[in-house]
């Protein structure tokens, strides 16, 4: 059976062409703000890459580069002056951050109405914060954003909607299928899992710190999401054959980039998606979009400037 390659690349193209258009007819000018806090190299790389995205957009893009040694309460005074700039429309922290913060801190402070990432409405916050329900509590009543038809919709994490758009490519059902994450953190896990369990197929989830073994064997799953950051990791033998493959890893090795599924695994799952040119300008994209959604909500209105 051949495999189908699941071009995320080629549909990230068509979502920026959309949102280029809706950009254009925004009555005001459409911004993000970036905060970028260290030198994590490959933070910059995808802080640069945003820009590029925004550039070709039409959006604003307002980066703040700190530097790692930055007080959480300066970091805190910047998120809170974006939060009130009216010129703003969403704001983005990038991660991971230094390890001297409390990402769930820094990102909670983001105001709900900015939260590009989806982050508040989909709960980074780490489950012993208790703080799961409470930011679902928001999404599901006044934080959602209506669309043209008086619908709502929910900002949902850029990564999750890139992976949810992926699967629907393969236009394999989730309903009664058996999906397994691995992952390496749950704040990543949690809210893919909660978002899948909607679709009624059941989930399982494997952390990284639950992976010891080399020869993990995940053959009776149909569909794989893989977000380890470990080069090649998922081999042909682990899984079921026929699978729906998403690679969402990045290892960088030198100049190259490779994901977390081995080569040999395209030979037996039929839809897979590659790294690079899968999950990653797909996220791009659904930055942009989820930028655009809020801006629906009239963050930055009073604003007259030219798109
Ligand atoms: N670092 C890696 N992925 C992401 C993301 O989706 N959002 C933010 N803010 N930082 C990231």
């Amino acid at each position: 059976m051949s495999k189908i390659i699941l071009n995320g690349k080629f549909e990230a193209k068509k979502i920026i062409k959309t949102l280029k258009h809706k950009n254009i007819k925004a009555k005001n000018k459409i911004s993000l703000a970036v905060v970028l806090i260290g030198n994590n190299p490959a933070s910059q790389l995808y802080v640069s890459l945003k820009e590029k995205k925004a550039a070709e957009i039409g959006v604003g893009f307002k980066k703040f580069l700190l530097p790692a040694t930055v007080s959480e309460k300066k970091v805190l005074n910047l998120i809170d002056k974006l939060n009130k700039d009216k010129k703003i429309t969403g704001i983005l922290v990038q991660l991971p951050l230094p390890k001297k913060f409390k990402t769930e801190k820094i990102i909670g402070a983001i105001d709900v109405k900015k939260d590009v990432d989806g982050f508040l409405s989909s709960s980074i916050c780490h489950p012993g914060l208790n703080c799961h329900r409470q930011f679902f509590a928001v999404s599901e009543s006044q934080e959602r954003c209506r669309n043209k038809f008086g619908m709502t919709k929910r900002i949902i994490p850029p990564t999750i909607a890139a992976i949810l758009h992926l699967i629907k490519m393969s236009g394999q059902n989730l309903k009664n299928k058996k999906v397994i994450i691995l992952a390496n953190s749950q704040e990543f896990a949690e809210p893919l899992k909660f978002l899948l369990e909607k679709k009624k197929c059941q989930v399982a989830v494997k952390l990284k710190q639950e992976i010891t073994d080399y020869k993990l064997q995940i053959t009776n799953y149909d569909f794989i999401i893989i977000a380890l950051g470990k080069k090649h990791f998922l081999k042909p033998e682990m899984i079921k054959k026929n699978a729906v493959v998403i690679d969402v890893g990045i290892s960088r090795i030198g100049k190259k980039i490779f994901g977390d599924v081995h080569p040999d695994c395209f030979k037996k799952s039929k839809y897979i998606s590659p790294v690079p040119g899968g999950v990653g300008p797909l996220t791009v994209a659904y930055l942009f979009k989820n930028l655009l959604q809020l801006n629906c909500r009239g963050n930055s209105r009073h604003f007259g400037g030219q798109a």
